[in-house]
């Protein structure tokens, strides 16, 4: 699929492509918020430099196959976050996931970066659907789709994409913006 631009803007963040230069950066950003990405993110657990290598190579994979297009989000010049589009919701369709460091939450960031993301998806030819899945128990995720207009479409079983995290409650809430 046509990729979106390497760096976007939105309100007090920008976005630019996750590089394989920025490990040490990565890696201390979640270490200094393992304890808040702990319960809805299963990777977030023995966090080291090998394992931040490993994820900004398969960004680089993920961007070249068009499966995710993961970016750092940046405030001033620090890296304050992660977020990114999601090849895994079907045809015309594309999902947003992201992060942010445990020391800059509750600013916006998220909310910026996931807008963001909403005009670089829907931007892209044949995409008319931008999606959001969070635990039902993530109440803080939650209030992103809802302060950027998704329309709440309802409750499912979690996907299982990937095992379980410890504060998941088996239920996903699912969010949907259209064109
Ligand atoms: C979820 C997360 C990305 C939010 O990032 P953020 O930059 O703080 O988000 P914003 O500031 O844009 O908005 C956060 C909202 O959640 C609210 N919030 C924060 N903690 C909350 C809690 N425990 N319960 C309910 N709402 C909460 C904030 O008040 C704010 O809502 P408001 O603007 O209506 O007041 C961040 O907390 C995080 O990285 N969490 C861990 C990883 C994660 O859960 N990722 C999403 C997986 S689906």
């Amino acid at each position: 699929m046509t990729s979106p631009p390497e760096r976007l803007s939105h309100g007090q963040v920008r976005l630019r492509r996750w590089r394989a230069d920025d490990a040490t950066v990565l890696l201390a950003a979640v270490i200094a918020s393992q304890e808040q990405l702990r319960p809805w993110m299963p990777w977030a657990d023995r966090y080291d430099e090998n394992r931040a290598a490993e994820y900004l190579h398969e960004c680089e994979a993920q961007w070249a196959s068009g499966n995710a297009f993961a970016y750092a989000i940046i405030v001033g010049d620090q890296i304050v976050g992660s977020a990114g589009l999601h090849n895994r919701v079907g045809d015309g369709g594309l999902e947003i996931g992201y992060w942010v460091h445990a020391d800059w939450t509750g600013r916006g960031i998220a909310t910026d970066a996931a807008a963001a993301l909403t005009d670089a998806a829907l931007a892209l030819p044949g995409i008319d659907r931008v999606e959001i899945y969070h635990d039902a128990a993530n109440a803080a995720s939650g209030r992103i789709p809802a302060k950027l207009g998704y329309a709440r479409l309802g409750d499912q079983p979690t996907r299982g994409l990937w095992p379980a995290a410890p504060g998941e409650t088996g239920t996903d809430v699912v969010w949907q913006f259209t064109r």
